[in-house]
């Protein structure tokens, strides 16, 4: 792996575990050794592997890749969720250099034919004066099978390749791809302070352009049409009144109203 990394701000320190309870979890602990950013933990299996919304991120052994990142990046805590954003179009432009076809639902879902095949999970923590971001990724890779109740929402990339190649994917290469683009995305997001040079790449992807979403705001749920995103990240909103309305990454999450996407 470090031969494949080599020159990359990120995945070093390395640390690469057979089994841990989260990899976002390790990273916190590396931080508390002193671990500096572009710290990478790897798993092969998580027994408390976290999603979003307080879900488990159900990690079998062997089959996916499971990575969490260290960042503390030059940016107001205001703008962090864009690092979780770049995260997401670093992996859609790596599946897409392997010949998929990857959609992005906004804030940072990675879908192959409508289906999620990756998700990320961005925790932020106080850090003395400031702040660091532990930016968890779960890709399904090899996995063939989901548990009930993800099966028709659930994918992966063996299961999705456009290919005739038959086998299983060799998982560091992937890793690898992702952490290159990731590096470049982010020091353009620490540059700019937004998403203005990097915002045409992420609507290529962007599966909500044009759909009915439902948006999931705490405050209280409401429907709209996506547009797009702005520089800062936002989802931009048409609601039921003709209004555009923009929503933070940071608070709310999005659903399609005539199914996942
Ligand atoms: C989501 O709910 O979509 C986010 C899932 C994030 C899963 C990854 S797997 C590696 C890292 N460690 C965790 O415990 N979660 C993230």
């Amino acid at each position: 792996m470090q031969t494949l990394l080599a020159g990359c701000p990120f995945g070093s320190p390395l640390v690469a575990l057979e089994d841990v309870d989260s990899t976002n979890l390790e990273i916190c602990r590396m931080r508390q050794r002193g671990a500096p950013e572009g710290a990478l933990a790897v798993a092969e299996s998580q027994n408390c592997g976290r999603g979003r919304r307080g879900r488990t991120w159900v990690s079998p052994p062997g089959e996916n890749l499971y990575f969490s990142l260290l960042a503390c990046p030059r940016l107001p805590a205001a703008r962090a969720p864009l690092v979780t954003l770049v995260m997401g179009l670093a992996v859609a432009e790596a599946l897409e250099s392997m010949g998929f076809l990857p959609g992005l639902k906004w804030p940072n879902d990675v879908v192959l034919r409508g289906k999620k095949a990756c998700g990320i999970l961005t925790e932020w923590h106080a850090d003395g004066d400031g702040y660091f971001l532990v930016v968890g990724t779960g890709i399904n890779v090899n996995q063939t099978s989901f548990p009930e109740g993800l099966e028709g929402k659930a994918t992966s990339m063996v299961l999705e390749r456009l290919s005739q190649r038959e086998g299983f994917f060799q998982r560091e290469p992937v890793l690898a791809l992702v952490l290159r683009r990731f590096s470049d995305f982010y020091e353009t997001l620490e540059q700019d302070g937004d998403l203005s040079r990097l915002r045409g790449r992420y609507e290529k992807y962007l599966v909500n352009t044009g759909r009915a979403v439902e948006v999931l705001d705490p405050k209280g749920s409401w429907k709209g049409v996506a547009e797009g995103i702005s520089d800062g990240g936002e989802l931009i909103v048409r609601d039921g009144s003709g209004g555009v309305r923009l929503v933070y990454a940071g608070e709310v999450s999005v659903r399609g109203v005539y199914g996942y996407v």
